[in-house]
């Protein structure tokens, strides 16, 4: 009987979980990009082209899985996340927490919520990897709010109305300078 209420709560919780997780991913696909990790090498050469340095501010919009976020904090700069998708933020910060726990807290972190409301000004260097859609209303955005000098690496596709300053076309990249 017991062992019969086990599988029950067993079967419930993985229903839940999976519930939770198509429901989250269906969710960002309308809202405008799915989750699709860049790779740890392209992520790498991103941070590079951008030039990340120590004690600058640095913004992943859609920070997915937390990958960026990690990165740039370990390179000394001050990482946030702005991510749409609840079971992503989770994510992310296991991800902080498990970097930070392993040595010193990490200076990363991530807000919920949609990049179009969040105030972007105190960016010094900003990675995207989003539908064209979403990048036509970010140029805009960005446009507005950047300081002068803030560098902005997107992943696959490009802005359109911008001139970048270094493009990397094998990994498909672009770097602008504002
Ligand atoms: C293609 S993934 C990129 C993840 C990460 N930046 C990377 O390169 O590995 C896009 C991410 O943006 C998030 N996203 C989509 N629309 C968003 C919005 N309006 N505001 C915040 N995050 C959003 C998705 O949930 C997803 O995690």
């Amino acid at each position: 009987m017991l062992n019969e209420l086990f599988q029950w709560i067993v079967v419930l919780l993985l229903a839940v979980v999976v519930s939770f997780i198509t429901v989250s991913l269906v969710f960002t696909i309308f809202w405008g990009a799915p989750f699709i990790p860049t790779s740890e090498r392209k992520m790498r050469r991103m941070l590079e082209m951008a030039v990340l340095k120590k004690g600058e501010t640095f913004f992943d919009l859609g920070a997915g899985d937390g990958r960026f976020l990690v990165a740039a904090a370990k390179m000394g700069a001050e990482a946030v996340g702005i991510e749409i998708n609840p079971f992503q933020v989770w994510w992310c910060k296991m991800r902080i927490f498990l970097a930070g726990a392993a040595k010193k807290v990490i200076p990363a972190s991530v807000v919920r919520g949609d990049i179009f409301k969040q105030d972007l000004s105190s960016a010094d260097v900003v990675t995207c990897y989003l539908f064209p859609a979403m990048n036509k209303r970010l140029e805009e955005k960005l446009r507005r709010e950047l300081k002068p000098g803030a560098r902005v690496v997107t992943h696959l596709f490009r802005f359109h109305g911008w001139k970048p300053v270094a493009t990397d076309e094998d990994e498909k990249l672009y770097l602008y300078k504002v």
